[in-house]
């Protein structure tokens, strides 16, 4: 066979598409930029990587096109293992007609969900394209739609991992959008709706375009991008600590990875982390890296809504996703950017069997005209509704304040939570012992003589009800809470809870037959 021309032919063939456009390359590395075809050897297991349509072409005539043609129109897609775990990938290739999407192009993509769909195993999909390629114009825009649609119907089936690693506008930026993670590289990428001109153009505003959609805007100020690279060896290393922590789709349950950390070790220097003035701030990061696994935490999310805290972690080797309130931003309010984070991650949690975990210490909802006019009571419905649906076992520590709607919303017994204790630090209360005793006792106040007299007054009488009321042993006779816990024993506790709880299947949970719910959006 060696000596056959069709045999030649192929081999000629392959050889040309796997070299690529020399010239085009060298502009590509020129910005900083790899390969497709290099970040996909760097994603795959080595020799795992099986391509895919590799000798599409377009049949577009128009423009020119009939003389631009390159076999596999501009995207590589395929099949690899990750860590020995299967994959579907890809990659834009930037070097063909800028990476542009046209009929075929958006066919491969398609296909490829397609593939991850029915053998139900996570799509990476590694952006750097200039958008719609102009000259197919409406067959690039159906193939966009494809795109959509498909990534809609993949959603909480099996995970899907959006890299952006050069430009993504217009249109495009929807697939990522409607993907679970966005993984942004820093310098090389960005994504708009619009562009500088058309911005400038539109609205008169000067703008670049890393101050418009560039990684660090999407990561602290938007909240489009889950995560940000320096590189995209750093994006790569990123996707594949991301998919560590989380199974292949909805049937599974999520890889267990024993680290070798005690189950039964107690952390005894939790028994003071929370200042005895309840006003003063405490970090929460010091609280969950006690507690989950050693060096497990992966956070998500880290620059935006800082004020809450989400990411996976792992106790006794089983991933958990850890929701918190952090008291070293805003006091850990719920605003409405922190109810966004929640509530979409512990939907993530939810779709593909990731028990949660959540650290409270949250003072209420933000007050203010910028927040009820932003929306907050729509925004801040999504964590009562996200946490109301989630059936996956729901375990929570009350470290600190609990008070009003966001003791209801951060995962209480009242929304199905399974398991909820409480440190002694721990307030259980409808507001703030502060505003609770300006209210209750208003009268007594007004008929203070002097300013001192009022504060002397106000203190006694917060006093009074913090002692009453601001504690867990009201909830705790209720049955609100499971158990007051010595902040030592919370590791080992939780661990023993999580693994009772590991059972808890959703055919267990009673819900009433239904197409979907409305969730508020
Ligand atoms: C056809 C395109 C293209 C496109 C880039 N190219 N974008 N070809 N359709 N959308 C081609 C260029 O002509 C060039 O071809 C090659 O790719 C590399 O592009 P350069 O411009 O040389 O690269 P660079 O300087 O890095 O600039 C990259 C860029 C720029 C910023 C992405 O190319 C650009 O602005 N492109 C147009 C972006 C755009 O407006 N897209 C449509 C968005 S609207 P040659 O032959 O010179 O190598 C949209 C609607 C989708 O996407 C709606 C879905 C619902």
């Amino acid at each position: 066979m060696a000596s056959r021309p069709e045999l030649a032919k192929l081999r000629e063939l392959r050889e040309k598409v796997l070299s690529g456009d020399a010239e085009a390359i060298k502009v590509q590395r020129s910005k900083g930029k790899l390969t497709a075809r290099e970040r996909i050897e760097l994603l795959s297991d080595p020799g795992t990587f099986m391509e895919i349509d590799m000798f599409v072409r377009h049949r577009a005539t128009e423009f020119g096109m009939d003389k631009r043609v390159a076999l596999g129109d501009g995207v590589i897609t395929g099949f690899c293992r990750v860590d020995g775990r299967p994959l579907v990938v890809i990659a834009q290739d930037f070097t063909f007609m800028g990476g542009s999407l046209g009929e075929m192009h958006a066919a491969k993509i398609v296909k490829a969900i397609q593939y991850s769909l029915s053998a139900g195993i996570p799509i990476v999909f590694l952006n750097d394209s200039g958008g719609a390629r102009i000259q197919e114009g409406v067959d690039a825009l159906k193939g966009y739609g494809d795109i959509f649609y498909w990534n809609v119907q993949a959603s909480g089936v099996v995970p899907q991992i959006a890299v952006i690693a050069g430009p993504c506008a217009g249109g495009a930026v929807y697939s990522p959008a409607l993907m679970d993670f966005i993984i942004m590289v820093r310098g090389t990428s960005y994504m708009f709706i619009t562009g500088p001109r058309v911005v400038k153009a539109a609205i008169g505003e000067e703008v670049d375009e890393q101050q418009l959609g560039g990684a660090e805007v999407h990561a602290s100020k938007s909240g489009m991008a889950h995560l940000i690279a320096n590189d995209d060896r750093e994006a790569i290393t990123l996707v594949k600590k991301l998919l560590s922590y989380i199974p292949s789709n909805n049937m599974e349950d999520p890889p267990r990875v024993d680290v070798g950390d005690d189950p039964e070790r107690r952390d005894y220097t939790l028994d003071d982390l929370v200042p005895e003035d309840p006003n003063k701030p405490y970090n929460m990061y010091e609280v969950i890296n006690r507690i989950v696994d050693s060096n497990t935490f992966f956070e998500i999310h880290p620059f935006w809504a800082r004020n809450a805290i989400v990411g996976f972690a792992r106790l006794n080797g089983y991933t958990v996703g850890i929701v918190a309130n952090q008291p070293m931003y805003l006091a850990g309010v719920l605003d409405i950017d922190a109810s966004d984070k929640i509530s979409r991650f512990v939907r993530f949690c939810d779709c593909f069997n990731i028990p949660i975990i959540t650290f409270v210490d949250v003072p209420g909802y933000l007050p203010g005209t910028k927040q009820e006019h932003g929306g907050i009571i729509r925004h801040g419905a999504k964590v009562l509704y996200a946490y109301s649906e989630a059936t996956v076992p729901k375990l929570a520590v009350i470290v600190r304040k609990a008070y009003g709607g966001a003791y209801i919303a951060m995962s209480s017994k009242h929304l199905g939570g399974d398991f909820v204790v409480a440190w002694p630090t721990a307030e259980i209360a409808v507001m703030g012992p502060e505003g609770a005793a300006e209210i209750i006792w208003r009268r007594e106040l007004e008929k203070a003589k002097t300013p001192e007299e009022r504060d002397e007054l106000l203190k006694k009488f917060t006093s009074e009800y913090r002692e009453k009321f601001a504690n867990p042993y009201v909830a705790a006779a209720r049955g609100y809470i499971d158990a007051v816990i010595e902040p030592n024993e919370t590791r080992p506790l939780l661990i023993k809870a999580l693994e009772y709880l590991l059972t808890k299947r959703e055919v267990r949970v009673r819900v009433p037959p239904k197409k979907h719910g409305n969730m508020p959006v």
